[in-house]
């Protein structure tokens, strides 16, 4: 997956597209490049690294005038990260440019047959491949770019958002996409395409999402002309008005975006529960749950499909659901669920979990559901993703940009989401009482100041990071609702610190992880009150007679729990399913401060990417 911006208009094109290929870094950031056409002809610049390498490799070498460009940053699939498999990618004549995001699979077969044409090949890439396809449609066909790129994209398999240009027709750029985003900003007499809004923002609140297998031509002073693919019909595209504002997109005054968005959660959990619940009314109310509640009611069972983060949200939504509204739950990797087969149904519901909404193997699992005849329902955090779409109904989370790759506030949003959900369904269904559901109510409705009395242990979290910031290894143990808190917490270390942790339910550890325990281990215990503590309490003392270090996660005035760890850190108190929400917290905060001191690039860590659209 990777990042794509262009521009076409009056203004210097460099400056929107530098900016834009910045704010679109989370999507990819092994090498970057720029192609602009500076009145006669293109100037292209391109280098392993990041975008501020190649803003210091363009600044020295190249100029920057030109009201016509394309940027890219990529995430590499085919072909290593270096200057020569860097996007944009010329054809063979040298009158085309392109930049791609998502991978063509029969590139292979297409380059030999190009191959055999006397076309020859700089990269490995697929898209060389690609954009010397389109050469030689033109060509063969005499045609204009935009059909050339249809008649090509008709030969692909695979996934893309492309954007292209000719040198030789200066006043237009061509774009598509299948399986990976695309948005077309519109303003007065300039158009901007990107993978997302945040590069264009500034400039204009209008923007095309394209759908999957179109395609459309954007011609500077003449506007944007939307086609399918496949049968070459005109599409008439909905204009969409953006709600992101710039302000959400950037650092905030911290120093980096994770502490910006860990800090954020309060009022992200506000804004997620915000207008959909009223507890003094005894009132939960979201459109894509009411009006599908028959289809909720009748499901044999709820089947989540999901990865990374916001499979552990998942995960707790496991213990929500079947708890409160008692409905069987099984929870899923998409990527492990599409490839086995999975028995489905009519009568199954299954919630897609998405942060970014363009995880591909999430998409691939909502479509095989489809296909069997489950109702779909998307938990989402970006509006107008390809999961929003793609599903037959949904909820957003609401949780605002999240930049930083390793995810905070949409896993605790989602938890939120997820919540209000099952007890809208618990008290359609009569599981819980009218003063249970109220009771919840309250107690959500009290879990952003707790969030915020969690987020005060900052100092202290930062003491025990400096404290352990040097072990190789990290076990995260917990029960029940924190069972899957404690994997969260492990994901967090491993993603921006590089320490191997392991998250396990805390009972099991004595099948295997205990072995691992010493003196020089770090154990972090999730011993919150509600919920299984006499249990964890035992689990704590098994690992102190091994002598690990025990970091307790525990409620606000615990006692037993502080007179066996080594350190605690508190929470407030709330209901045991909603605890995930606040012991979530001092684990971010632990990862992070860990990964800082060890100097690692918390939001941009190595070898991973914010939406993962290939699988
Ligand atoms: C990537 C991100 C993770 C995220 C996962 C699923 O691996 O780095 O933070 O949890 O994808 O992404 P999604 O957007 O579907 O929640």
């Amino acid at each position: 997956m990777c990042g794509i911006v262009g521009y076409i208009g009056h203004r210097e094109a460099y400056p929107i597209i530098l900016k834009g290929l910045k704010r679109l870094e989370y999507r990819g950031y092994d090498s970057a490049g720029i192609a602009l056409f500076d009145g006669t002809d293109i100037k292209l610049s391109k280098t392993k690294g990041k975008v501020d390498d190649l803003q210091d490799k363009i600044e020295r070498e190249m100029p920057t005038n030109g009201n016509l460009g394309i940027g890219h940053t990529r995430w590499a699939t085919h072909g290593v990260p270096n200057d020569v498999n860097s996007h944009p990618h010329y054809s063979n004549s040298g009158d085309l440019v392109i930049i791609h995001n998502g991978i063509i699979e029969n590139y292979e077969s297409l380059k030999k047959e190009l191959i055999k044409r006397g076309y020859t090949f700089k990269s490995d890439t697929d898209t060389e491949v690609l954009v010397n396809l389109i050469e030689d449609v033109k060509k063969n066909e005499n045609t204009k770019l935009g059909k050339a790129v249809q008649i090509a994209l008709n030969q692909v398999v695979g996934a893309y958002a492309i954007a292209v240009f000719d040198k030789h027709k200066p006043n237009e750029i061509v774009v598509a996409r299948l399986g990976s985003p695309l948005a077309i900003g519109i303003g007065e007499d300039e158009f901007f395409i990107a993978s997302d809004a945040s590069p264009f923002i500034e400039y204009t609140k209008n923007a095309i999402y394209l759908e999957d297998e179109e395609m459309a031509v954007v011609r500077r002073n003449k506007g944007v002309k939307v086609r399918k693919i496949k049968d070459d019909s005109l599409v008439d595209p909905y204009v969409q008005e953006l709600q992101l504002n710039l302000e959400q997109i950037e650092k905030g005054g911290y120093e980096h975006f994770m502490l910006k968005e860990i800090y954020e959660q309060p009022s992200a959990i506000l804004d997620t529960f915000r207008g959909r619940m009223r507890p003094n009314e005894g009132i939960i109310k979201m459109a894509g749950i009411e009006d599908n509640m028959k289809t909720f009611l009748n499901a044999n069972r709820i089947i989540v499909v999901a990865c990374g983060t916001s499979w552990h949200a998942g995960l707790v939504s496991e213990y929500i659901f079947e708890d409160l509204a008692r409905i069987p739950v099984e929870v899923e990797y998409a990527s492990e669920f599409r490839y086995r087969n999975p028995v489905i149904t009519d009568k199954d519901v299954v919630i897609a979990i998405s942060q970014s909404g363009e995880t591909a193997d999430t998409l691939a699992a909502i479509k095989l559901a489809k296909s069997r005849g489950a109702f779909v329902f998307g938990v989402c955090n970006v509006v107008g993703s390809s999961i929003a779409r793609e599903t037959d109904a949904g909820a957003y989370t609401h949780a605002g940009p999240e930049i930083g790759v390793a995810s905070t506030k949409a896993f605790t949003t989602q938890i939120t989401v997820l919540t209000l959900i099952a007890l809208r369904l618990a008290r359609a269904k009569g599981t819980i009482s009218s003063s249970e559901f109220r009771h919840h109510m309250i107690e959500l409705e009290l879990i952003p100041e707790k969030v915020k009395r969690a987020l005060e242990s900052d100092a202290y979290v930062k003491t025990i990071a400096d404290i352990y910031k040097n072990a190789s290894n990290f076990l995260y143990l917990g029960r029940g609702y924190n069972f899957p808190v404690a994997l969260e917490g492990a994901l967090k270390l491993k993603e921006i610190s590089y320490i191997h942790a392991e998250g396990y339910p805390a009972a099991e550890m004595k099948h295997g992880p205990i072995a691992l325990i010493d003196e020089n281990m770090p154990i972090v215990v999730i011993a919150t009150k509600k919920g299984h503590y006499e249990k964890v309490v035992s689990n704590i003392q098994e690992i102190k007679s091994r002598k690990g270090k025990i970091i307790g996660i525990v409620t606000e005035g615990d006692e037993q729990v502080r007179a066996l760890a080594d350190h605690v850190i508190e929470v407030p108190e709330t209901i045991e399913s909603l605890t995930p929400l606040l012991t979530t917290i001092p684990l971010q905060l632990l990862s992070y401060h860990i990964a800082l001191m060890l100097g690692k690039n918390v939001d941009q860590p190595r070898n991973l990417a914010k939406a993962v659209t290939v699988e």
